[in-house]
Parts: C-alpha cells; structure tokens; sequence
C-alpha cells in the first residue's frame, strides 16, 4: 500500500525530531502501522526559513514557505501542525480539517483554549486530531488516561507538567538558592528559555492540565476557568521549612472530582517527600492518576525535547494511519467521551476548593501570640495538623510561625488569614502555600 503522505509544519525541536524519528525507525514503525509513513512536504512560515529547512532535510522533499499552501495540498493526508501558538496556529489547523485531513499537533496551548472549536469540526468532517505530543511529552499520558484507564471512574490527577519550573525547584531546594539566581542559571543551560513566563508563571502546565482534565472527567476544555499561579514569588525559606516538616515543594497541576464540581489548579504543592512523585527531580515530568478500580497509577519521563516529543507525535502518526480507513464512529473520541455523553459539571472556583494549608507568619515573639492565632482558626473550624516555630536568636524579637492545617475549604481559609494578618503581632504579609497527601 502507498505510504500515508504528511505535510510537516514546523522544523523546529519537535518538527526536526519527528523528521529524525521517522527516518531512523522507518521499518518498524511501517510494520507497526501497516503502510509507510512519509513526510511529502514541510513548510515554514517565510521562504527564508524554508531554505534553512531544506537546507536540514535535503533534496528529497519539498519546503515550502507558505503553510497555507500544505494544508491546501490534495496529496497530504496528514498534517503535523508544530509551529506552536494560537495563530496562524488555530487558522491552519482548522483549514486542514476542512479539507479532509487528520490532524497531529503537540500545540497544548491550542486545545486548552480552542480544543472545543476543534474537536467539533473534526468530529463534524469524520477526521482525527491526535495530540498525545500536547502534554508532557515523551509520557503517553493522553492514551492512558482516554484507552488505558478507560473502565474506571477518575477521581483525581495530579502531576509535575513542567520541567522548567521541576528543575528551578529542584535547584532551589539541592543548593538552597533564591529564585532568581536558580532562574539565571536555567536560562544559561537551554533549561528556561529566554522570555520564562509562561512556565513560570503555571501557564504552561496549566493548559496541560486543562486538556488531561477534560479527558478524566468528560468536560469541555476550560483553560479561563483554571487556577494558576506559578513559582516566582516562592522563597527558598518555604522550601527549608517544608523539608523540616517532611515535604517538598513541586508545582504540581491538581484536578479532582468533588460532589460539586472539578477542582482546576495548578500551584506550587507542598507533598510529603516519601511520595514517589515528590523525588522526580530536575526536568523530568510525572503524572500521577488516582481511579477507583486500578487504583494509583504513576506515570514518569521526559516532557520536553526533540526525541521524547517526536516519540508522541509518531505515535500519534502510526494511530491515525491505522484509523485512516476506519468508520469516525468506531474510532476513540477526542476527549474520551462520546460527544452526547460529555457532562457540563462545573469548575470549582478556588474558594470552595479543599485543600490542607502551609502557613508562614513572621510575628513578634511575646505571649499570647500563638494562642490568638491558633483560636482564628478554631473560629474559623479549621484544624492544626503540626507547627514550627523558629528558636529565636538571643535578643531577636520576632520568630517564623509555621502552621500545617488539615483539609479545609480556601474560601475559609482566607477568612482566617484577614483576620491573622490583621493581629499587631503579625509583623509582615503572611506566606500561604497549599499542601496535599496524595493518599
Ligand atoms: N516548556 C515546557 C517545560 C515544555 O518546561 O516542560 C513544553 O511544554
């Protein structure tokens, strides 16, 4: 049979991998898909780029400077949108599904945002859009969670989607530095990229987070409804004290079933250090699954780079070429759910999220201060799990109050700091983390 023909757009990490990869395992990937796979085209998005990308894949197929011109292409069955960004992104992707063609993409931004416009239409035109490469990389978590897992009923996720900001928290914690100087380093090692903001700032794992949340519980993608707060104002205090008190700091990206709803956030985490995924360290990725008839599963591995990323995006390719051919109706929805079978249960906002507590208080170390505290929160019904306070120096007049509060809801919890924060003896802006068991 006459190898699936694919338009590649993008020869960037991913776009050069998935060349690579395809190229080097072509035989076993044609025995594993039954047809060849063959990139007929790549396109860039000037024809000053495209000469660089021929330039990188030689004579034998074509780059052309005008991605338009690929998705409009009648030979190309598949198109592998890796330009990354919403447009021309978005206007692309949906062209190539006008016209008929499956789609890959590892473009999480896209879907997170836009996956419900297209899913729609691909399910509308009878075609496929696979996107295993849009979160965390090289760990086939997409097909766990919509094949694998598919007979349970998930309660809850929680993962490491982010090796920029895994590794910055690794650093801080291995060589107890501040922020700032661990961000300087990662930028110097290729490990954070030049403007950081989105992995810093949670963006990036949050759109991940978005898409898996999705598929466990059937829900349209809701990035707008997503909490997200990333790691630039964490202090390497926070990471000490955690560890005294048995937990390291991970941003982790949390989605939870609840009676009322989903929980949606991605925060850093303080998690107890025995936990499995609290000892994934540097840029590494895990994901772990928590579902009522497996019960914990644990996913772990590179969620970022040319091979590891090109790793989905060929297995998504060997998919969708087994699929070709079959009926849009016996294959795997998009989002796991059939589209009549997809549930409108609301994201949680973040007041009503249930979560334990981390809290840091600088306050004037005199008598009665810890008692005032300690009975906010009982008004509050909120329980003490352990506290730590600083030994003060000799002279010092003030000490570092740390509280570990059991399970409560945020909405209350911030009724509690307002009061906390507004004791005289409370000497500066009070330092709130959340912590989860992961049990
Ligand atoms: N920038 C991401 C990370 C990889 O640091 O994990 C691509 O999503």
């Amino acid at each position: 049979m006459k190898a699936i023909q694919v338009g590649l757009i993008g020869l960037g990490t991913v776009g050069a991998g998935t060349f690579h990869v395809l190229q080097r395992n072509q035989a076993e990937i044609r025995g594993r898909a039954g047809r060849g796979i063959e990139i007929a085209m790549v396109a860039a998005r000037s024809a000053e780029r495209a000469k660089a990308y021929q330039a990188q894949v030689g004579d034998g197929v074509p780059c052309i400077g005008d991605p338009q011109q690929l998705v409009d292409n009648p030979d190309i069955d598949i198109v592998v949108e890796l330009i990354g960004g919403i447009e021309p992104a978005r206007s692309l992707v949906l062209k190539a599904i006008a016209n008929g063609k499956h789609v890959v993409t590892a473009n999480k931004a896209l879907l997170a945002l836009h996956g419900t416009e297209i899913f729609e239409a691909a399910r509308e035109k009878g075609v496929v859009v696979a996107f295993e490469g849009a979160v965390a990389g090289g760990i086939p978590i997409i097909k766990a969670l919509r094949e694998g897992l598919t007979a349970n009923r998930i309660e809850w996720i929680a993962g490491i989607i982010n090796g920029t900001t895994n590794f910055i928290l690794s650093e801080m914690r291995g060589k107890g530095l501040d922020f700032g100087v661990v961000l300087k380093e990662a930028q110097r090692l290729g490990y954070a990229e030049s403007d950081p903001t989105f992995d810093i700032e949670g963006v990036d794992a949050a759109h991940k987070l978005t898409i898996m949340s999705a598929i466990a519980f059937g829900v349209p993608v809701q990035f707008d409804k997503a909490h997200v707060e990333g790691i630039s104002a964490l202090q390497a205090t926070d990471i000490k004290y955690a560890e005294q008190l048995g937990y390291r700091i991970k941003l982790l990206g949390i989605t939870r079933r609840r009676d009322n709803g989903i929980e949606l956030r991605v925060h850093p985490t303080l998690i107890p250090s025995t936990r499995l995924i609290a000892n994934v360290e540097g840029a590494m990725n895990a994901v772990v699954v928590q579902a009522d008839a497996v019960g914990t599963t644990l996913y772990y591995g590179k969620g970022a780079g040319a091979e590891p990323t090109a790793s989905a995006v060929v297995a998504d390719l060997v998919d969708v070429t087994r699929l070709h051919t079959a009926d849009p109706d016996h294959r795997v929805p998009h989002l796991a759910f059939q589209p009549d079978a997809m549930s409108n249960t609301p994201i949680l906002p973040m007041a009503d999220v249930q979560t334990a507590f981390y809290l840091r208080l600088v306050v004037a170390d005199q008598a009665g201060v810890l008692s005032r505290i300690t009975t906010i929160l009982a008004e509050h019904d909120i329980s003490i799990d352990a506290v730590l306070q600083r030994e003060s120096a000799e002279g010092e007049r003030q000490t570092d109050l740390i509280i570990l509060t059991h399970d409560t809801v945020e909405g209350r919890m911030n009724e509690a700091l307002a009061k906390m924060q507004g004791l005289p003896t409370v000497l500066a802006p009070i330092v709130k983390l959340r912590k989860e068991e992961l049990a």
